[in-house]
């Protein structure tokens, strides 16, 4: 739990509420967890699905760990600590962007359990679906599309998640996209699915 700093703070709320948005969006706000390891596919299914639902008519917006970590948190390395606060901003950022209405899909390794359920602890049921993006250690290593594998073998970067970090798998996520079986097509359709079934999707 990040140290409250700040003092002499008052909360004001708005005139708008959020569900004065999502009616103006016909769709409800929620968050999409995709966590899973590096190569699992993550990245790749969350802007697949982000397409998939804007054609539709629906606002939705990806926060991806490597473009996050050229901005809001580049200040943040790979350590357990630095990767806490990483997912604790993005936890905070998701359930903004929440709050305005969108379909948020946020795409980050999130290796610790504890790091996700803090994440989920900040909204409110239904709001937080946590999806487990599943392929085998191998198989993102035999995939390896950006070469970190290879280096993290090599032992050129430390703290590499599957190799020398851990990932905790999630317990009991919403789904599970197994990638190693199913194309990103398939996983995209699911949690579009998913969403409507939910009814997040009607206004
Ligand atoms: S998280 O663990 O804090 O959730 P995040 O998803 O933001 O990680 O960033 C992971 C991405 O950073 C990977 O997809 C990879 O491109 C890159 N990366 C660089 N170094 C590491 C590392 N040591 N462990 C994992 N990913 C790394």
């Amino acid at each position: 739990m990040s140290e409250q700093k700040s003092t002499n703070i008052t909360w004001h709320a708005g005139h708008v509420e959020r569900g004065d948005r999502e009616k103006l969006l016909g769709q409800r706000g929620v968050t999409l967890w995709l966590t899973g390891l590096s190569g699992s596919g993550k990245s790749t299914i969350a802007v697949a699905t982000e397409a998939l639902l804007v054609q539709r008519g629906h606002l939705a917006y990806v926060l991806d760990g490597d473009n996050v970590r050229h901005g809001l948190n580049k200040n943040l390395g790979f350590s357990p600590e630095d990767r806490t606060e990483n997912i604790r901003r993005i936890g905070e950022v998701a359930k903004l962007f929440t709050d305005l209405g969108a379909v948020v899909l946020t795409s980050f390794i999130s290796p610790y359990r504890a790091d996700r359920d803090a994440a989920r602890a900040l909204f409110r049921d239904g709001d937080f679906v946590e999806v487990y993006v599943e392929a085998p250690l191998d198989v993102c290593e035999s995939r390896d599309p950006k070469g970190l594998y290879a280096k993290a073998r090599a032992g050129e970067i430390p703290e590499f998640t599957g190799i020398s970090a851990p990932y905790e798998e999630p317990s009991s996520p919403e789904l599970r996209l197994p990638t190693g079986d199913q194309g990103v097509e398939q996983s995209a359709e699911q949690l579009v699915a998913y969403l409507e079934k939910g009814g997040y999707l009607s206004g």
